[in-house]
């Protein structure tokens, strides 16, 4: 039987995902590198340090900067950033996911969120879904990001489920790869290119209904 859902959030749960595209962007272009949304997808997912890594790599310049200079490029990306999310509200839920995560929670269903972001707490709480919760394992918790399995498995040990009895719900594409590695049902928000390796794509998350998904789990 399904006993917890774990949801990925930045994509999922909030449209944050074009926060981190744009300051990213805004960074690239300072640094005179190309960037498209294109690129941004293998973004998606992944820790701040080795996002910016990518990045630099992408433009041919990851050895013009030291160590201290790269902390402080991704620095300068998550000021930008917490600026773009400090006027987060319930209104920034995704379609349908205020319903959805309230009707998990009625039907007994546990909740976690597994995010790759150190701005997850923040996140939720402007949501005002926080509590709705009842684990939060984000990227100051563990040592190994997505798509190592490590955020989820986490999750489902805190919650005490077996992975086989979870279903993860992701945007990126090392994210529904940290769910399969997990031993875990997977729900890709998105395109079915990029998210090939889930067992069920939905284009938006206003298609996710919690019938449907059970249904699928079963089967
Ligand atoms: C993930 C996002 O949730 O968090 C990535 O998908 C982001 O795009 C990562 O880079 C790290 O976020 P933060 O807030 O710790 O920089
Ligand atoms: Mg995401």
């Amino acid at each position: 039987p399904l006993k917890a859902i774990i949801f990925d959030l930045d994509g999922v749960i909030t449209d944050t995902a074009e926060y981190h595209f744009l300051a990213w962007g805004a960074l690239a272009k300072e640094l005179n590198i190309p960037f498209s949304k294109e690129f941004n997808e293998q973004l998606k997912g992944i820790s701040r340090m080795e996002s910016l890594e990518k990045i630099l790599v992408h433009g041919g310049k990851s050895t013009d900067y030291t160590e201290v200079q790269k902390r402080h490029l991704a620095n300068m990306k998550n000021e930008h950033y917490k600026k773009l999310i400090d006027s987060l509200t319930p209104n920034d839920i995704l379609p349908g996911m205020k319903k959805f995560i309230l009707e998990v929670k009625n039907t007994g269903i546990k909740l976690a969120i597994a995010s790759a972001s150190k701005n997850a707490v923040s996140v939720i709480t402007s949501l005002g879904l926080k509590d709705q919760f009842d684990v939060i394992v984000d990227a100051k918790t563990i040592k190994n990001g997505k798509p190592d399995p490590e955020v989820f498995l986490t999750a489902a040990n805190l919650l005490k489920v077996e992975p086989k009895h979870c279903i993860g719900i992701e945007d990126a594409a090392a994210g529904v790869e940290a769910i399969k590695r997990a031993g875990m049902f997977a729900i890709g928000i998105g395109s079915l290119n990029t998210l090939e390796k889930a067992d069920r794509v939905y284009e938006t998350t206003k298609d996710v209904t919690l019938k449907e998904i059970t249904k699928l789990y079963a089967n």
